[in-house]
């Protein structure tokens, strides 16, 4: 049984074989694939495009996608094995996983991390615990990684760019108010080396290096596939020449859980907000975000508001790929 909880354990044929089939469920959005299947929709925290998406796309393929949100309409969860249960959480994932594993055929969980301690939160222990006990394929909706995204973002690649390989990618971290989860920096640095982009990450502080996990992951992916990953804290040295810019605001991990403390460091980087003087310096970049993004704050009105900006589209392409995976997860099953 295949789960989907992180691309690092799908090969690049596997992906890209994922993205042709999400290719012609755009071309064909609707049919029986997965007549009578279910799909259980586990949200820990809120979501708009991951929920649509999702559900539009189960509907569309003749499945039936079931959500529920634990501690508001549904029991809260306990995740950690070997507690005395004594504090908010009615249940535990063991029974919540043997239960949905009766009930339905791929079970899918959006959990972000709890920004208290990074040393724990970054073992991804919740989605695991799922994995472990469900008999059914458990579909990752955002982590510390967030692999559906992924999926997106190189599909949108694909359609503006062609071939990705040797492409330079832009992962620009980017200006908000409060430090942010790191999971989608974590993961187009893992799906643009996967895919051989001449990767630049452009921080403005080595505090804002991401965890070194994905780090190494990034590294040893670009050598394998022909790639390449550099680091600068130089904006025009990053956007230079750039073939596609992504950005995305993220917690500096030295301060995880301390946001009092990285406020003042946060604070003097707002100018690293993605504004058409900076997409100027690019070999005609396309800009995309995995959205939701707060305008005038991490890009300006113009670069969200322009011919190169791609937002929607890899909004969009959350869907097909998604109706990609559950066929693949799903079918026969
Ligand atoms: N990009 C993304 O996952 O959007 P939502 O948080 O709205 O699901």
């Amino acid at each position: 049984m295949r789960h989907f909880l992180t691309t690092v354990d799908w090969s690049r044929e596997e992906i890209q074989g994922l993205l042709d089939r999400a290719d012609e469920l755009r071309k064909k959005p609707t049919g029986s694939q997965l007549a009578g299947r279910t799909i259980a929709l586990l949200f820990m925290n809120p979501s708009m495009r991951t929920r649509t998406s999702f559900e539009v796309g189960a509907f569309q393929l003749g499945a039936h996608a079931v959500v529920l949100e634990p501690g508001k309409g549904a029991w809260g969860i306990e995740f950690e094995t070997g507690l005395v249960m004594d504090g908010e959480a009615e249940e535990h994932i063991i029974e919540v996983a043997g239960v949905l594993s009766r009930y339905c055929d791929a079970i899918a969980l959006r959990s972000f991390p709890l920004f208290k301690d990074w040393s724990i939160d970054r073992q991804d222990r919740v989605i695991k615990a799922l994995a472990r006990h469900a008999s059914v394929p458990v579909i990752n909706m955002e982590t510390i990684v967030h692999p559906c995204q992924e999926l997106a973002l190189m599909r949108t690649i694909q359609d503006h760019l062609g071939r990705p390989d040797k492409r330079k990618f832009l992962l620009t971290w980017t200006w908000h108010p409060r430090p942010l989860n790191t999971a989608v920096a974590n993961s187009a640095l893992l799906i643009a080396s996967k895919f051989a982009m001449d990767i630049t990450l452009l921080v403005p502080h080595g505090d804002y290096l991401l965890d070194e996990q994905f780090m190494d992951i990034a590294y040893e992916q670009a050598e394998s596939s022909g790639g390449s990953l550099d680091i600068t804290t130089d904006i025009e040295a990053g956007y230079r020449d750039a073939d596609f810019v992504y950005a995305k605001s993220w917690g500096a991990l030295p301060f995880y859980g301390r946001p009092e403390d990285e406020a003042k460091l946060r604070e003097s980087y707002r100018h690293f907000m993605v504004d058409e003087e900076k997409m100027a310096m690019t070999n005609q970049a396309r800009f995309s975000h995995c959205l939701p993004l707060r305008r005038n704050i991490k890009a300006t009105d113009a670069v969200m508001d322009a011919d190169y900006c791609v937002a929607l589209d890899e909004a969009e392409n959350r869907l097909h790929v998604q109706k990609a995976l559950m066929v693949e997860l799903l079918q026969g099953r």
